[in-house]
């Protein structure tokens, strides 16, 4: 039976068609990796990024960080210890070669993040600019709430996810923070990777 891929964003993506196979460079194929090459403006990664209140002992990290466009300010702008995350060696690449001293690039799955950055971290901002599909994935509510209740800020972008109360928000750049007082919300779409 053909997928109905009608409700994914990767179609609305011009080189969303370029992901759907690909679940070796992306884990879920257009579920999660559309996107790719999308970056945020320089102007919503400082606003993130004081939002999250990030300064010089903060260690940022961008979960699906693509060409490291987002985590290479911030650590340059902030004088911050900065980890990006992506699937995509590919731009991995392009990451690592305009990075600040104190970045870090991991190649994997977004939600192998606890393998390499402890829950008890001190001072952790993440931002998350990712799919609505990927941003109210349970599994992403379930990987960061340890984090958050450590003391970690989250900042969403664009896409905010539906199973928590935002502390914060900045409508001008469409930003949400998350801290350890968010509470979930009685409903969320609750989606699941199968
Ligand atoms: C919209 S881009 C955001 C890039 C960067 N954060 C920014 O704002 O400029 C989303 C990135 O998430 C990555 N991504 C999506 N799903 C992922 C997954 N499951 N694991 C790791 N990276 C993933 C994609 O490869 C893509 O580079």
């Amino acid at each position: 039976m053909e997928e109905d891929n009608s409700a994914d964003e990767a179609y609305e993506f011009p080189f969303g068609d370029a992901f759907e196979e690909d679940t070796n460079t992306y884990p879920y194929g257009t579920f999660s990796a559309v996107a790719s090459h999308v970056c945020s403006p320089r102007l919503v990664a400082l606003a993130a990024a004081r939002l999250g209140q990030v300064d010089d002992q903060t260690l940022f990290v961008d979960l699906g960080c693509g060409i490291g466009a987002v985590s290479n300010l911030v650590g340059r702008e902030f004088g911050c210890r900065v980890v990006g995350v992506d699937c995509c060696e590919a731009q991995l690449v392009e990451a690592r070669l305009a990075a600040p001293p104190r970045a870090r690039y991991l190649c994997c799955d977004l939600f192998a993040l606890p393998e390499h950055v402890a829950v008890t971290e001190a001072d952790l901002v993440f931002y998350i600019y990712l799919i609505p599909k990927m941003v109210n994935h349970v599994k992403l509510r379930d990987m960061l709430e340890p984090y958050l209740t450590q003391g970690a800020r989250v900042v969403t972008s664009t896409y905010h996810p539906d199973y928590w109360h935002a502390k914060a928000t900045d409508d001008t750049f469409s930003l949400r923070l998350f801290d350890k007082t968010t509470k979930r919300r009685e409903t969320s779409s609750n989606f699941q990777i199968t």
